[in-house]
């Protein structure tokens, strides 16, 4: 099993490669949560997420013969650029298979680091094995995201600077896809200090590590959905499997509305851009998914900030829509010159303010002398929302809340 010398040895052998990142006190969780919270801020390694640790060390541990061949991966997340910036650096020629419909902006970034992509299949699991082929055919080392020692160890960095950096903690919390991550960290915290607890967090519609734990065997799920795309992942590998039984306390499902609200928060108040995945613990936090004192020094491990920006634009307006400050409404109005006017100024006294107006004299089930108005407005809240919808409707216009 995993020990904490290989994570020291990891240290050693990646330093100078990998940034070490901040540990920051978050005021708006700690008295959100009650806890004394204390955020691990590894979205701002290289690369964006963690795995830059785990791949750089893992190529280090290769001998003359295998750097020569190359590596293969599969990936279309952030191993793949971890792989791709380890690789390049150390000299040795990677190669990443990616599934044909990878976003754009990954497979530029993977590239842009230096590494030739291919794509294959229709999803991970197609690519993995053409990958495999790639090992196979070309003698290449195949780089596997967590299913590896040398790759958990590199990963457990995190865990060292934790402890370093934060020696009062007492829990940390790391979201877990296949495990390499939480594997690495508890190996090392707990090789520092065995009081520490560590808590896993999975999406609740990826929980591969919880229904392990309690089937006690490796799970492979069918299917999984989430917007945690990082940790989608069908199966925990089963050496970080090993280690999670015996050093990781809890393991807990976090739901997507969780998550979503979780990446909102962090960058309205905290104002870092987290993926779903790297969020997690924040939503386990502000769930109270697991049980924790209070004024406990917690560390949530926010292990990447490579979301998609279709995604987070999604995320953000329906935080907005959750809370109250954007809604949209549906009305009808008299066709006739100044009606429109008439609205708006109620709108304009009640401060809330037009982000979109559509006037529509043709709309169906409305009268001919009608016209259709449906109005964005960014409100202050639910409060003001309910304020206004009865102003107007006192003034004699019927309202339907679209959003
Ligand atoms: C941002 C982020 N966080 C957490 C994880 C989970 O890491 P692991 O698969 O080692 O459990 C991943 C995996 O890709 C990730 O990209």
């Amino acid at each position: 099993m995993l020990t904490y010398d290989d994570v020291v040895v990891a240290r050693e052998r990646i330093e100078g490669e990998i940034r070490r990142t901040p540990i920051e006190h978050s005021r708006t969780f700690s008295e959100r949560s009650g806890a004394d919270v204390r955020c691990k801020l590894e979205l701002f390694q290289r690369t964006g997420a963690f795995k830059l640790r785990g791949a750089t060390n893992r190529i280090a541990t290769m001998d003359d013969d295998e750097r020569a061949a190359g590596v293969v991966t599969a990936s279309a997340g952030n191993h793949a650029q971890g792989v791709a910036l380890a690789a390049s650096r150390a000299g040795v020629d990677a190669t990443v298979v990616m599934p044909e419909h990878a976003p754009i902006s990954k497979i530029e970034a993977t590239e842009g680091y230096g590494a030739d992509v291919v794509l294959h299949g229709a999803d991970y699991d197609a690519a993995a094995e053409h990958a495999h082929a790639i090992e196979r055919d070309q003698q290449r080392t195949y780089l596997h995201a967590f299913d590896d020692p040398a790759v958990m160890a590199g990963q457990g960095t995190v865990g060292l600077e934790i402890v370093e950096d934060c020696p009062e903690v007492e829990t940390v919390v790391v979201p877990i896809g296949g495990g390499g991550l939480i594997a690495g960290i508890a190996t090392a915290v707990q090789g520092l200090d065995p009081d520490v607890r560590v808590v896993g967090v999975q999406a609740a519609g990826a929980p591969s590590a919880v229904e392990a734990i309690q089937q006690d065997r490796v799970v492979e799920l069918e299917a999984v959905d989430t917007i945690a795309d990082g940790i989608a992942t069908r199966a925990i590998g089963s050496t970080p499997y090993e280690v999670i039984r015996e050093r990781v306390d809890t393991v807990v499902p976090v739901s997507d509305s969780a998550i979503a609200q979780a990446i909102s928060l962090l960058v309205e108040r905290s104002k870092v851009v987290v993926e779903g995945a790297g969020a997690t613990p924040i939503a386990a936090l502000l769930t109270e998914a697991f049980d924790f004192e209070e004024d406990e020094t917690i560390v949530p491990v926010l292990s990447g900030g490579n979301i998609d920006p279709n995604v987070l634009t999604t995320v953000l307006m329906r935080g907005l829509v959750h809370s109250g400050r954007y809604v949209k409404l549906r009305t009808v109005l008299k066709d006739r010159p100044g009606a429109l006017t008439e609205l708006t100024t109620i709108i304009a006294e009640n401060r809330a303010n037009v982000y979109a107006i559509q006037h529509d004299r043709t709309a169906r089930n409305i009268g001919m002398e009608s016209a259709e108005v449906v109005l964005d407005l960014e409100t202050r809240g639910q409060e003001h929302v309910a304020e206004l919808i009865d102003e107007l409707e006192a003034s004699g216009y019927p309202i339907e809340l679209l959003l």
